[in-house]
């Protein structure tokens, strides 16, 4: 492999735009998007053993555990779409997913270079939840008041059908702003303190975030 490998982890709570953000950044750095969520309703689809799993605790809003993760991770880094590294949407979600995933990249001499805390207040990430649609065959996000598609429930990529995920229901969405609340931020005090890391307000359009963790990258040390 030429080079060391780069590895960019964005945080914040559902809905914050990690996966909208992830996507442009990994397409610009040349990195693999690693989205736990995508993988594990990948596996959820596929009817595996994990998925089976996965399922129940992602329509409760609940976290997986903490074990199966950290496999899923590492058996995604060692693909070879990662040669260049990752970014980073989803994971990690506990402080021992923080820790796991330090030791997973220093058994390859490796380590997180940033880390961007993307933050949303609570009633901007309800209505964009609400909102949220997804393309059932290519993934491609859209929202039906800021992003929609050209034809009502259509994708515009690949003409799939456009579905709204199950934990998007309101009930589900307060359940995993709470588990947001008790077990990730908690991620946040851990990176605090290490260098790399950032915050940026996500409250703003989609071109005006990607700016601003484009800025960031480029400005703060590294280390996380
Ligand atoms: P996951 O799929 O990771 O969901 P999440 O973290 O809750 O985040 P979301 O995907 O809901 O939101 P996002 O921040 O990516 O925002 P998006 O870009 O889509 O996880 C789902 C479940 O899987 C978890 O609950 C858990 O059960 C399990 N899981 C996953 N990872 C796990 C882990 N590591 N450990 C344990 N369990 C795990 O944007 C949202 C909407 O807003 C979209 O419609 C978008 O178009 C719109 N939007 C985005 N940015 C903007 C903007 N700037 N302005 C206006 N609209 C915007």
């Amino acid at each position: 492999m030429a080079g060391r490998r780069r590895h960019l982890v964005l945080i914040g709570p559902p809905g914050a735009g990690k996966g909208t953000q992830a996507t442009r950044l990994a397409a610009e750095q040349r990195l693999c998007r690693i989205s736990t969520g995508d993988l594990l309703r990948a596996a959820a689809q596929a009817g595996s053993d994990l998925g089976r799993l996965a399922e129940d605790f992602m329509a409760r809003g609940e976290l997986v555990p903490d074990e199966l993760i950290l496999d899923l991770v590492a058996e995604e880094l060692d693909r070879p779409g990662c040669a260049s590294g990752a970014v980073y949407d989803g994971i990690p979600r506990t402080v021992d997913q923080a820790r796991g995933l330090a030791g997973i990249l220093g058994e390859r001499g490796e380590g997180v270079e940033r880390v961007i805390v993307i933050e949303v207040p609570e009633s901007e990430i309800v209505r964009r939840l609400a909102g949220r649609r997804v393309c059932k065959k290519c993934e491609k996000l859209y929202h039906i008041g800021f992003a929609p598609p050209k034809l009502e429930g259509v994708c515009d990529a690949c003409g799939g059908e456009l579905i709204q995920r199950h934990d998007d229901r309101p009930e589900t969405i307060q359940r995993r702003l709470a588990v947001y609340r008790e077990q990730t931020e908690p991620v946040l005090a851990y990176y605090a303190e290490r260098p790399g890391v950032t915050a940026v307000p996500g409250d703003r359009a989609v071109d005006e975030v990607a700016a601003s963790i484009r800025h960031r990258l480029t400005a703060v040390g590294s280390g996380a």
